[in-house]
């Protein structure tokens, strides 16, 4: 099946843009044209644009443009908001890197406007289409580990968030506000794994608080030497979540931490558990999650049913800041991140719902808000939103017809 290739345009040519040109460009050019990037700075979209051979553009060239129907927004956390309502009032279908607000009542309101105008708002992670997280789905929906009792999620990264140039947290000259710390950022793996793989939470409890007030004492920071107030976005969460399917979670994220990076998802259920890799990737060659079951000593690999995984252990991920023209392999060195932007252009031309959706990603946001709020107020947070598990993939392996395949159907359609 040939489909006419959906014109994205993409915004923000930072770190991670590699990455997704990278895998726009080639890994999913089957159904993705790039019509253009674009950066507030323009020598990084030309960077860009001459590594990947596409046209450098502002970004109101990119709106403006008649023939590009989904925006890519990369840009920082900060920045989400602006550029997604941007390109929503232009009348286009936004895919946002996570999380799509820094804000949960400000993505409501966008949410509401994008469906008001029958616009998409697809949002990041995707790493839930990765490889381990489908395959571990298909293992907890065929009831191989039982009942789900309990779901541990941990991410501790950080050289100190004050001393790491790449912390999310004070990256940005606004950055370290609530909503804008790490636990926003990359906690939104965690939440959006366990979410693929349990469902909606109904309340949440948690406490939150910024380690101590201190001066920035990362000099390339634009507040260095400055106090910063702990009253500013929490740096470290610990969430408890109830599940609707009766499964309970936890989620600890703190970002002052030191390497090596401690991350991944273990479920515990009434025959076996499942001890998942860090869900910030998508795979790992199929021999980095393990599984134990009722009756087995020991733990054994967890089989890999599903296609879309990452980095083999053998090739260390390299920093996609570095500008090098692309080769092959990046994609698995890199991450398969684009992947939700592909499966967004598959669901518009085929018309069915995008699995990376705003429910999603508002729920997910909303779990982080609400631990936020539960810390700030010592209450049970009820959440108020509701979503739905996405589609499964397909099963099958990257390269040749399966990729495309395991993305066009949905679940219902491939078993027709
Ligand atoms: N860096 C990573 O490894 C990584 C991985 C996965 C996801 N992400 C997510 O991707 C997003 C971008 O991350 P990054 O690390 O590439 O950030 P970055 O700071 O390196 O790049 C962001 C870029 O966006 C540009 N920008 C900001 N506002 C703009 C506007 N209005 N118009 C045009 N350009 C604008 C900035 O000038 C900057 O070049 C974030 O949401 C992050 O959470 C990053």
């Amino acid at each position: 099946m040939a489909f006419k290739k959906v014109k994205v345009g993409v915004v923000g040519c930072g770190n991670i843009s590699y990455t997704y040109l990278y895998n726009l460009t080639r890994t999913f050019s089957d159904i993705i044209e790039v019509a253009g990037c674009s950066d507030l700075i323009p020598e990084k979209s030309k960077a860009r644009s001459e590594i990947f051979d596409i046209p450098q553009r502002t970004t109101e060239e990119l709106l403006n443009d008649p023939e590009i129907e989904i925006i890519v927004n990369i840009t920082e956390i900060i920045n989400h908001n602006n550029v997604t309502d941007m390109a929503l009032k232009a009348g286009k279908h936004v895919y946002s890197e996570k999380m799509m607000s820094h804000s949960f009542e400000d993505a409501a309101k966008t949410i509401a406007y994008a469906k008001e105008h029958g616009l998409r708002f697809g949002a990041g992670p995707d790493t839930y289409l990765g490889g381990v997280l489908q395959s571990a789905r298909k293992i907890i929906d065929d009831g191989v580990i039982g009942e789900p009792i309990l779901a541990h999620a941990i991410c501790l990264r950080g050289r100190g968030a004050n001393h790491s140039p790449m912390a999310v947290d004070f990256k940005h000259p606004n950055g370290g506000r609530t909503g804008t710390t790490i636990p926003y950022d990359v906690g939104s793996y965690y939440v959006n794994a366990m979410l693929g793989l349990l469902g909606q939470v109904n309340s949440v409890t948690g406490f939150c608080r910024f380690k101590d007030n201190k001066v920035m004492t990362n000099p390339v920071h634009p507040r260095f030497g400055e106090l910063v107030n702990k009253q500013e976005g929490a740096t470290m969460f610990l969430g408890a979540l109830n599940f609707d399917c009766g499964c309970y979670g936890s989620l600890a994220v703190y970002s002052e931490s030191f390497p090596p990076e401690t991350a991944g998802l273990t479920i515990y259920g009434t025959k076996g558990n499942l001890y998942l890799p860090d869900p910030n990737y998508y795979g790992g060659w199929g021999y980095d999650a393990t599984m134990s079951l009722n009756g087995n000593p020991g733990t054994m690999p967890m089989p890999y049913l599903f296609g879309f995984n990452d980095h083999s252990p053998e090739t260390p991920l390299l920093k996609p800041e570095v500008p090098r023209a692309p080769r092959q392999g990046d994609a698995m060195r890199f991450g398969l991140r684009g992947i939700g932007v592909a499966d967004m252009a598959y669901a518009l031309r085929l018309n069915r719902p995008q699995r990376c959706s705003e429910d999603l990603a508002l729920h997910g946001l909303e779990v982080l808000h609400g631990i936020d709020e539960s810390s700030a107020k010592h209450i049970v947070y009820d959440m108020t939103t509701k979503t739905e598990r996405p589609y499964p993939l397909c099963p099958g392996f990257m390269g040749g017809p399966d990729q495309d395949a395991a993305l066009i159907y949905t679940d219902e359609s491939y078993k027709l």
